[in-house]
């Protein structure tokens, strides 16, 4: 039986119906699954009651699995699976609780980014009072980039960008409190995150597509330009990119698991609930190639 598909918005996201992911897709709906993903950048997959061996099973199709940096919010038995989540025990976070509250793209600080996110919703603030917290927004910078005017484009075709894990996580760092802060990075795991320069527009490893790949979360500068310059430029990519009609916001629920395409998608968390309301995702993250 081929799948159904729903769209989700008008350039970003589809729904794969009755798909059960407990039980390992067969290779034709695979492939069915793969081609959705790669021409609508956001796959969602509802109900789902998948065990943590299955979540890493079906990640693993996609590619090799990475292991986050951040090794204390691992899942012990499952170090492909990272915990977000705002959750407390014995004073401590179990999970990063304050990830992706800016827009941006998974790992586009290494060398070789993500190619795909898979998250899993294992509990939602207040869902069950018919209003859910915690949605995260996505947008196709594919589209981002094909809305710019051709003169624009041929300028961007040329630049590059510096991307930093630890000035991000820095900033992070000054805003946190209490329970929530942040531990210093240590030197060990800075030297696994040094900056890296990536081209300000990317070419789809399997589609061929051009996007913008700077993204507010991660991208510190354009190289060579004087600072204010590339202040201003990024800012607008940030906005241009952000803007409404490349948008899909998911409300979720739990058993609501969604993959997100990294080499032509950004994503933002929207952090509208409090510690009183816990929220858990479970993540894997899905090894890319060579930003070109
Ligand atoms: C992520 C992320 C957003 C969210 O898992 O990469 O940015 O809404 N999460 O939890
Ligand atoms: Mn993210």
């Amino acid at each position: 039986m081929k799948t159904e598909f729903r769209k989700l918005s008008d350039k970003i996201g589809v729904e794969a119906i009755g798909v059960d992911l407990s039980k390992m897709p067969d290779g034709k709906k695979m492939d069915e699954l793969e081609k959705a993903f790669v021409d609508n950048c956001v796959l969602l997959f509802r109900n789902q009651q998948l065990t943590e061996d299955q979540h890493v099973a079906f990640s693993r199709h996609f590619g090799g699995l990475e292991i986050h940096v951040l090794k204390q919010y691992l899942l012990p038995d499952h170090p492909e699976l990272l915990r977000i989540s705002n959750i407390q025990e014995n004073g401590k976070n179990i999970g990063i609780s304050d990830a992706g509250q800016y827009w941006h793209t998974d790992l586009s600080y290494t060398r070789t980014p993500s190619r795909c996110s898979v998250l899993l919703a294992k509990m939602i603030p207040d869902a069950d009072a018919g209003r859910s917290f915690g949605d995260t927004c996505f947008v196709n910078t594919i589209a981002a980039y094909e809305d710019l005017n051709e003169e624009t484009k041929t300028y961007l075709l040329k630049l590059k960008a510096i991307h930093s894990y630890s000035d991000r996580y820095e900033r992070m760092r000054a805003v946190s409190e209490g329970a929530s802060q942040r531990a210093p990075l240590t030197e060990e795991q800075k030297k696994q995150v040094p900056d890296v320069i990536h081209p300000v527009v990317r070419t789809h490893p399997v589609s061929g597509k051009k996007s913008i790949y700077v993204n507010e979360g991660f991208t510190m500068q354009i190289e060579g330009l004087p600072a204010d310059e590339s202040d201003r430029l990024l800012k607008q990519l940030f906005d241009h990119c952000a803007s409404e009609k490349f948008m899909y916001r998911h409300k979720w629920k739990a058993g609501d698991m969604i993959m997100w395409d990294n080499c032509s998608t950004q994503h933002l968390a929207i952090a509208d609930y409090g510690l009183h309301q816990p929220r858990l995702m479970h993540r894997t993250t899905v090894t890319g190639t060579p930003v070109f």
